[in-house]
């Protein structure tokens, strides 16, 4: 028998941008723990493979077609959502892009695809199910940060601006929502190998570099972040809310060596 305290049977979990990477990562675990989910993708046939793979876990599933960067997009989305529906229990906001660049050649443009999209669009798609869940007296909202929620990165300028925002952004929703009945929460992962950064693990002199600052020695794994979505999710959370959680094997903390090497030493 599932543990009550993370057990999602009967509630309905909207994840953004799950057509690949980490949104699918954290919609299977919601969905493994019993949840209903609605999934969003600008394009609604890079949903399709996905879809069936939940249904085939026994869950209702509905795809809809979301672009974070147009308010009309947002709303309408939310509007079909809770017609599917009736009641979203659990909102991860994790659709999300990323520029890599030296911080000197980052383009106006460059700065407002990522801002719009990780920080407008985090607040946007939160305050339209929000509403539904204050008439409901209950939601989960997870806004997914990252490390770099809580540390700076070089040529990762407006990414990190954007998740610090998501950070500080979530603890003011918990404070404007606790009273409704809603935790907000930050999910925050360190490096896990998708879409977003595939080209950095092509290069293994950067690997080797990045394993170097990770107290547990390696990247993180699509399961790494079952645990902690399901909690922020679940009954298993209710007295949390306003806190970033960090899954990223330890790298936020600054893990540089304050010893002498054995190389060094000879
Ligand atoms: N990978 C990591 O190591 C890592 C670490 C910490 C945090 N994160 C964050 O976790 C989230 C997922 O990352 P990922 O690595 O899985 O990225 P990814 O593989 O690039 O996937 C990004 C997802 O976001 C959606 N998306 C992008 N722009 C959108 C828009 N304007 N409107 C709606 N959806 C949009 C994409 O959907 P469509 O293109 O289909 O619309 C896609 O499903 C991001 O917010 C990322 O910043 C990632």
């Amino acid at each position: 028998m599932s543990n009550p305290l993370f057990d999602l049977t009967g509630q309905v979990a909207l994840v953004t941008g799950t057509s690949r990477g980490l949104g699918q990562y954290f919609a299977r675990a919601l969905a493994n723990a019993g949840a209903d989910l609605i999934l969003t993708s600008r394009k609604l046939e890079t949903l399709a493979l996905f879809e069936a793979e939940m249904k085939a876990l026994g869950r209702c599933v509905v795809s809809l077609e979301l672009d974070v960067r147009d308010e009309a997009s947002i709303r309408s989305m939310a509007a079909e959502a809770e017609t599917a529906f009736g009641q979203i229990h659990i909102l991860v906001n994790n659709a999300g892009c990323n520029v890599r660049k030296p911080a000197v050649d980052v383009t106006w443009d460059d700065w407002n695809l990522v801002l719009d999209t990780n920080l407008r669009g985090s607040f946007f798609v939160a305050q339209s199910v929000a509403r539904g869940m204050i008439h409901h007296g209950y939601g989960r909202i997870i806004n997914i940060g990252s490390v770099t929620s809580v540390a700076g990165y070089a040529g990762l300028g407006p990414y990190t601006a954007s998740r610090g925002g998501i950070r500080q952004l979530t603890m003011s929703l918990a404070a404007d929502w606790g009273k409704h009945g809603i935790t907000v929460n930050c999910l925050a992962p360190g490096w896990f190998k998708t879409a977003q950064n595939r080209v950095m693990y092509e290069d293994e002199g950067w690997v080797e570099y990045l394993v170097e600052r990770i107290p547990l020695k390696r990247p993180g794994q699509p399961n790494d972040l079952d645990g902690a979505i399901v909690f922020l999710a679940s009954e298993s959370s209710r007295y949390v809310t306003g806190q970033t959680l960090l899954v990223d094997g330890g790298i936020s903390t600054g893990a540089l060596r304050a010893t002498v090497s054995q190389k060094e030493k000879k």
